[in-house]
């Protein structure tokens, strides 16, 4: 039986921290340090300068994934990256990755559209192409740059984003560090969060900015990752108590107490770095993944749940053992 593991994680966020006075005070937000803590839990966040692209962020997090899998760039045979601000229409951003990494052996490489959920769903897709035999070696990356397509007038939504990104070496192993995964979307609310924008004729047409409805995705999200939690549990014919760790993805502390609540997990017992990250999207869970890692805190042979909801809405889980 062929199984997938985590051999290497790495992660890269992009100059300065921005804290939340500087930043409502450098794009003049009537908004404020405590209001943003006390409703997300965000402190403060990264932002990449002009010309700084999703890719870039991506290869210092592949570089470092791959010294801590101790592999070179052309042992690995596939890419799947996770991004909603790729560097262009296309090339996809993967192959642009690939070319800076020097990976000439010709390994897959794409994109992967899942909004917050794009690392879960590059994870699963990487689980199922090593599975199968096809692959024995991939990087799977999460990488934003989310501070390109904020509305820096509208206070809802522009505290809460930041730029980053993460990566896994994910190998062939005969032992399962990957137990199960569970993906989901439902495209009925893909209205609630979107980027509504498009290039037509040389030009934007519609909204290129993000737009949310702040409260009917904190509902949607606290209901549904209850329920992908559970189900990756089951699916892996495991029980709740086996879980060492919680890694979510990164939007709200309150969405992610919400969760360890109902997993019976105490606090200490999620990974939380939406408070110095903001929300990086499908960078979310891999930057606090390599975090946790790096950190000493997740450490080998230790269970993880990792879960994310994005736009579409998409919404998915994995069920890890390091
Ligand atoms: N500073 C000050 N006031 C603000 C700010 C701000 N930055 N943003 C909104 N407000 C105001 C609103 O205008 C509103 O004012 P009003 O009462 O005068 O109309 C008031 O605060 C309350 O607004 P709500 O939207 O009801 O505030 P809420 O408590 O719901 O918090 C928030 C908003 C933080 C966005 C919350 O709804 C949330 O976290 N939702 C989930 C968002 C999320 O997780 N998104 C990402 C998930 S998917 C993905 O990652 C892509």
């Amino acid at each position: 039986m062929i199984y997938s593991r985590i051999t290497g994680t790495g992660s890269y966020l992009p100059g300065d921290p921005v804290d939340n006075t500087a930043l409502v005070a450098a794009k003049g937000l009537d908004s404020s340090d405590e209001w943003i803590v006390e409703r997300t839990g965000i402190r403060t966040r990264h932002l990449a300068p002009a010309g700084v692209a999703a890719s870039d962020l991506a290869l210092v997090a592949c570089q470092r994934a791959l010294e801590a899998a101790d592999r070179q760039p052309n042992d690995i045979d596939l890419i799947v990256l996770a991004t909603s601000t790729p560097d262009f229409v296309f090339p996809s951003t993967a192959t642009i990755l690939q070319d800076k990494l020097g990976i000439t052996n010709g390994a897959a490489a794409f994109d992967l559209q899942a909004v917050c959920s794009g690392f879960i769903y590059a994870l699963s897709v990487a689980d199922k192409f090593i599975r199968s035999g096809s692959h024995r070696r991939a990087l799977v990356v999460g990488a934003e740059v989310f501070s390109r397509i904020l509305d820096w007038s509208d206070r809802g939504t522009c505290v809460l984003f930041g730029d980053g990104a993460g990566a896994i070496v994910l190998e062939a192993s005969d032992q399962p560090g990957i137990h199960a995964t569970a993906l989901h979307a439902d495209g009925r609310h893909r209205d609630i969060l979107s980027v509504a924008g498009q290039l037509s004729g040389g030009q934007p047409i519609g909204d290129p900015f993000l737009r949310m409805d702040g409260q009917a995705v904190f509902k949607f999200a606290v209901k549904v990752l209850a329920e992908v939690a559970e189900e990756v549990v089951a699916a892996a014919g495991m029980t709740k108590d086996q879980i060492d760790w919680l890694v979510p993805h990164q939007a709200n502390i309150r969405i992610m107490q919400s969760t360890a609540k109902k997993l019976h997990l105490p606090p200490e017992k999620v990974i939380v770095t939406v408070d110095r990250h903001g929300n990086t999207s499908a960078a979310s869970i891999p930057l606090a993944f390599d975090e946790a890692v790096r950190s000493g805190k997740l450490g080998a042979g230790e269970t993880a749940l990792l879960e994310g909801v994005g736009g579409g809405f998409t919404w998915g889980a994995a069920l890890i053992t390091l």
